[in-house]
């Protein structure tokens, strides 16, 4: 099938990518010309676990190209995916200008029957807009259909998520549309691409079996703002409850154990952390909010959750004041810059706001992520140092902090880790270690909602490492980079 794809971001480049890799013929369109030249050069702008693979064998096998026309790709196009951003404004409403945008276009080289498929996360209703929109650019009526296709894949996963989803959605007005939109995603629905022997493989508790799921499409444009809305309601929920475990001296991974066995509640999202970040849950609850506030229902929930998120980074802050007392001068290591793990993007990174909370109050900060110090750099400049390894991030440090969950996080060599420090002290927003095993290694360990052990050195703030005069402060590629001589 012929496909156009409008927006090469998160979304649409995932997207593209992989139905290309469906055997589809898919353009891959985007305003922003220096991004398409990266593209066209095989070059991957984010960084996403088989995009890379994914982008080189289908280009190279002619399936998916890059353009900077809309027109054209809309010309030779049966279905069109708008996944341009719809970034929140300061009222809390998403933007939807670029959709508008994208829209107008579209309707002005309609020139046989289309599926504009609706990708970027949208308020309920915006079906009915992108409709109007259509006929007041001179679409005609029945040389389109506007169907809600929400995508549920998440960063770090993207690509594994949207080969194997649990489920599609496809809200539409008639049986034309689901059923070309039945036909695109066949192999997926079928099972067929996960026994090809080039599929990308599933990861743990994937199956190659997908629901298709028809709806109309303002049902499934509250599918997707009720499904990250519930989702980010569990992890407020655990945190909530990881508050109260610190409280009473419990421990909050055999409470999420014990009520995540109950299938009617289930295990995932109930990790405690120092709240939710990225592009979709804060923005999503913000929208969901007007969206019930503007229909007149009373959704209070909501207000809660954002309420408790926020409140998780002010409980971390607290809990740093408490491990070290005052903040100003200390010198704090930084494990994790990115919302979460396995992913560049430090879009409303809760890790970022607790560093600027950290430079507020005095403390110097060296941080180190695998894949987001770059972008960092765009937002918090040189008022940090960026380290060349998490063992430089460490070196002289007051303590450490663990801001983001990257699984290489614990294969470090904790022994290392205590050398380089000045005090033995970690504070772990995202329980990446056991309390005991930190303790045995002679850590002051402090995590969210499970207790403090006491560290198994006889010294009360542990070994003393002096600063080491041979700390040096080197200009790389225009960043300040922090590297321990050793
Ligand atoms: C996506 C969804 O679209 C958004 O609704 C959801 O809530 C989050 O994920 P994302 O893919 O992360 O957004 O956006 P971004 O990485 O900003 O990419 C958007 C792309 O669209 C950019 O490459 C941008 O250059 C392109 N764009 C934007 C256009 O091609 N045309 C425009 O008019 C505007
Ligand atoms: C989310 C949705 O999961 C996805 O379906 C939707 O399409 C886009 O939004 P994403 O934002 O990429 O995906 O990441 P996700 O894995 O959902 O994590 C979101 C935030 O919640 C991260 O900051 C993560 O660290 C945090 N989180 C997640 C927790 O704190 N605890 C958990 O148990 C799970």
């Amino acid at each position: 099938m012929k496909v156009a794809v409008v927006g090469s971001g998160y979304v649409g480049l995932v997207a593209g990518a992989c139905l290309a890799d469906l055997g589809h013929e898919v353009t891959l369109v985007d305003s922003d010309k220096e991004k398409l030249n990266t593209l066209k050069a095989g070059v991957v702008p984010i960084h996403e676990k088989f995009l890379p693979e994914l982008v080189a064998r289908n280009s190279r096998a002619g399936r998916l190209v890059f353009s900077d026309s809309l027109p054209e790709a809309v010309g030779k196009s049966l279905v069109i995916f708008i996944a341009v951003g719809t970034p929140a404004m300061e009222t809390g409403d998403p933007d939807l200008s670029y959709v508008e945008e994208v829209v107008s276009v579209i309707a002005k080289h309609v020139d046989h029957y289309k599926v504009v498929v609706e990708k970027s996360t949208v308020p309920v209703l915006t079906h009915e807009q992108i409709r109007k929109v259509m006929l007041l650019n001179g679409a005609p009526a029945e040389a389109f259909d506007v169907v809600s296709n929400p995508e549920f894949l998440r960063e770090g996963t993207a690509v594994q998520d949207f080969l194997y989803p649990d489920r599609i959605v496809v809200g539409v007005s008639n049986e034309k549309s689901a059923s070309i939109l039945r036909d695109l995603y066949e192999p997926l629905v079928q099972g067929a691409y996960c026994r090809r022997s080039d599929a990308v493989p599933a990861s743990a508790g994937q199956n190659g079996k997908t629901e298709f799921i028809v709806t109309s499409a303002k049902s499934a444009e509250l599918i997707k703002h009720a499904s990250n809305a519930f989702l980010a309601m569990k992890i407020s929920f655990i945190n909530a409850v990881a508050s109260l475990c610190d409280a009473v001296g419990a421990n909050v991974e055999e409470v999420s154990k014990g009520i995540g066995a109950d299938h009617r509640i289930g295990r995932s999202f109930l990790r405690p952390g120092i709240g939710f970040g990225g592009s979709c849950f804060p923005k999503d609850l913000t929208a969901f909010q007007l969206v019930a506030r503007e229909c007149g229902v009373n959704f209070s929930l909501l207000e809660k959750v954002v309420e408790i998120n926020h409140e998780q980074r002010n409980r971390f802050l607290r809990k740093v004041r408490g491990a070290l007392w005052t903040l100003k001068g200390k010198r704090l290591a930084v494990l994790g810059l990115a919302f979460k793990g396995g992913t560049d993007d430090i879009r409303e990174s809760p890790a970022i706001a607790i560093i600027k909370g950290l430079l507020e109050e005095g403390a110097q900060v060296a941080a180190f992520d695998p894949a987001a110090m770059e972008r960092t750099q765009s937002v918090l400049g040189q008022s940090i140092v960026y380290a060349e390894t998490p063992y430089a991030a460490c070196h002289s440090a007051h303590a450490l902090l663990i801001l983001t969950d990257w699984p290489e996080f614990k294969d470090l060599d904790l022994a290392r880790i205590r050398r380089e420090m000045r005090h033995p002290i970690v504070i772990d927003g995202r329980n990446m270690f056991h309390p005991e095993d930190m303790a045995n290694a002679g850590f002051h360990y402090y995590s969210m909602g499970r207790t403090t052990p006491p560290a198994a050195s006889s010294h009360p703030r542990g070994p003393v490492t002096p600063i080491s005069p041979g700390l040096e402060l080197q200009e790389l590629n225009g960043s300040t980079t922090m590297t321990a001589a050793r």
